[in-house]
């Protein structure tokens, strides 16, 4: 049946179609930032500033930016390819440890799992530098100690990473310069290590009260002007105890959350 409209008519028909793309269309914008939104924070809000690595360390500042390379900035590495490795830094934030770690006598890492960055620091340091390096032994799984505010899969995700007894250090001529401890990382005492470590990397569990609890330990153990560095600030739907114990520690100190990674940094005062 044909219809027989008035240009009027025709015009308002118009209007309403229009009216209902552009309804469809803007929900469908407002639905994907909620969802965005919802993934990268829980919609809470990324509180550290962003800053780039040379804000860092002045080593990184090339003189020219689009080659990105210096002679400092050169290091032995080895990456992890196409190779998934469980809870591993990505290269170009294992190549960022791995220039600092060339300026550093004493390091120490919270969680060593596969011991990549233990070997890229124990590689690419002086001869004389030496690296602590801490983690669980598979079988001191019944030691950790979880709060009940923790969330159960950064717990579960701890015990799961916590199977090496090797690592990729382990029979290479830089091990001797390695000092692999083994416990549960809240027992651990880092009293005789006060002020003693130029760059500490924290990197164990990703629980809200390890976090703290590394953190704490690290900033007490830190040499006037080091560094610490954090993995794993990538928002509270993928890592919510990191994020959340660093965003609430960046309001006592100025951490920097580095462009183009998940690391946190902090400088101590000279
Ligand atoms: C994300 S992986 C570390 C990755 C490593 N830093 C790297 O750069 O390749 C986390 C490590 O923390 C260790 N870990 C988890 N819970 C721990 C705890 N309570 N005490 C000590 N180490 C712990 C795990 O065994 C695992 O080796």
């Amino acid at each position: 049946m044909a219809l027989h409209l008035s240009l009027l008519e025709w015009l308002l028909l118009l209007v309403i179609l229009l009216e209902g793309v552009a309804i469809r269309v803007v929900s469908r914008h407002w639905n994907a930032h909620r969802r965005a939104k919802r993934e990268e924070g829980r919609g809470k809000p990324w509180l550290l500033r962003r800053v780039p690595v040379d804000a860092l360390d002045p080593v990184f500042a090339t003189p020219n930016p689009r080659l990105g390379h210096t002679t400092a900035t050169e290091v032995a590495f080895i990456s992890i390819g196409q190779t998934p490795v469980v809870g591993a830094p990505s290269d170009y934030e294992s190549w960022i440890l791995a220039v600092l770690s060339r300026q550093a006598l004493n390091m120490f890492e919270f969680g060593t799992c596969t011991g990549r960055t233990t070997y890229l620091w124990a590689r690419n340091s002086s001869p004389s530098a030496r690296v602590h390096t801490i983690t669980l032994h598979p079988d001191q799984l019944d030691t950790y100690r979880g709060d009940a505010d923790d969330n159960p899969d950064d717990q579960a995700d701890a015990l799961h990473e916590s199977s090496f007894q090797t690592f990729v250090y382990s029979g290479t001529d830089v091990e001797r310069k390695i000092v692999q401890l083994y416990g549960d990382s809240k027992a651990f005492d880092h009293h005789p290590f006060k002020g003693q470590f130029d760059l500490i990397f924290v990197d164990g569990s990703h629980a809200r009260s390890y976090v703290e609890s590394d953190s704490e330990k690290a900033l007490q153990m830190l040499k006037p002007g080091g560094v610490i560095l954090w993995h794993d600030y990538r928002g509270a739907h993928r890592s919510g105890g990191v994020f959340d114990a660093l965003n609430a520690l960046g309001t006592t100190l100025p951490l920097m959350h580095i462009e183009g990674t998940s690391l946190v940094a902090y400088r101590s005062p000279q």
